[in-house]
């Protein structure tokens, strides 16, 4: 299959659609959902699918590699109840599904990060399981397997220092789970002998999130009006870094060089906008209207997708433009001012 049609047919376009994803219109059929993070060769992923066409499957991925295994796979077997996002785990866990939505999350063999100054790299940490609890359905399932030892007590470690999940089992872990399928990690580990860990943790409170939802058409622009200097419009600004923080994702905005289209002319102002692991790197225009008349807009350069940050990121522009002329905000299509500012 070529991957044009694969990416069509299983991958999910998550940029370019509202958060949280809107389940039903992607699988065609309202389901329970499960999630495996990091699916490698994709066969554990496939399986399950296979095995429960009744439920939605969700495979989030980094690796495009991975994802081509995966897809003939799905291909292969005619398997229609899984699609797959790719991108960094923890970001779009959070984002892209609403409070109580997930059914079971399996994360097979992450990368164990053997190096203590990369041990922030592990994907299991305090935060993040916090994050599952939030995302788990009341009953909901956390799955996860390693063999790397020292990676299994820092697990052990990260599971037992917290109360929102609890373990399914009389102890921390087990060291096997009757009639799983293995992964393809978890072969080649029991071929050397390594000894597995297995964590299967329940969800033991009902999530008190607030649903939060993000919709692609909501881009961002700010009108100011009042008198300004078309030539020296931000001339010589020295536009500062911003870390914010929101829902518990700390959101650096990295202002970049401004382009001046002409003397007197329009404005784009360089952006680095990072949520997470979420990066994007766009442009914020300055159009000047008419003589007392600017408009901050998202440029579509660089096709940022709007969210918080990104709106941070044209507030952050207009703020910059009252603060060295005379105009002042006329409308604006941003949502509250941010409140939460680190530095
Ligand atoms: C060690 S492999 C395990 C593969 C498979 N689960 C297995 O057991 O055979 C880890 C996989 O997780 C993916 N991965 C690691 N960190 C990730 C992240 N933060 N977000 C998404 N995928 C990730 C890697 O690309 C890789 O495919």
């Amino acid at each position: 299959m070529k991957l044009s049609t694969a990416l069509h047919l299983y991958s999910v376009p998550w940029t370019q659609l509202d958060w949280p994803l809107n389940r039903k219109a992607l699988f065609g059929f309202d389901g329970p959902l499960d999630v495996e993070i990091g699916f490698g060769n994709g066969a554990f992923l496939a399986d399950l699918a296979q095995a429960s066409s009744d439920r939605q499957f969700v495979g989030i991925e980094r690796s495009l590699g991975s994802l081509q295994r995966l897809f003939a796979r799905l291909k292969e077997n005619g398997i229609e109840n899984v699609r797959v996002i790719q991108a960094d785990a923890s970001f779009a866990f959070d984002s892209l599904f609403a409070p109580g939505d997930v059914a079971r999350l399996f994360v097979n063999f992450p990368d164990p990060w053997p190096k203590e100054r990369h041990h922030s790299r592990r994907l299991i940490q305090p935060a993040f399981v916090d994050l599952v609890s939030r995302r788990l359905t009341p009953d909901g399932e956390l799955m996860i397997g390693t063999d790397h030892a020292d990676y299994a007590e820092w697990i052990i470690e990260v599971l037992e220092g917290q109360s929102k999940l609890a373990s399914k089992h009389g102890t921390t872990y087990v060291s096997d789970i009757p009639g799983r399928k293995p992964t393809k990690y978890e072969q080649k580990a029991r071929e050397i002998g390594s000894k597995i860990h297995f964590f299967e943790w329940t969800n033991a409170t009902a999530t008190t999130e607030p649903g939060r939802s993000e919709r692609i058409e909501d881009m961002p622009n700010v009108l100011l009006e009042g008198s300004y200097e078309p030539d020296t419009l931000l001339k010589n600004a020295n536009l500062e870094t911003a870390t914010l923080k929101h829902c518990g994702v700390t959101v650096v905005l990295k202002p970049g060089h401004i382009y001046r289209e002409e003397p007197g002319g329009h404005l784009m102002v360089e952006m680095m906008v990072r949520e997470d692991a979420f990066s994007q790197h766009f442009g914020v225009s300055v159009i000047l209207r008419s003589p007392q008349k600017v408009l901050v807009k998202l440029s579509p350069i660089g096709y940022p997708r709007p969210t918080w940050g990104v709106k941070e990121a044209v507030r952050l522009v207009a703020d910059a433009l009252v603060e060295r002329s005379a105009m002042q905000v006329a409308s604006s299509t941003l949502p509250p001012q941010a409140t939460a500012v680190e530095s």
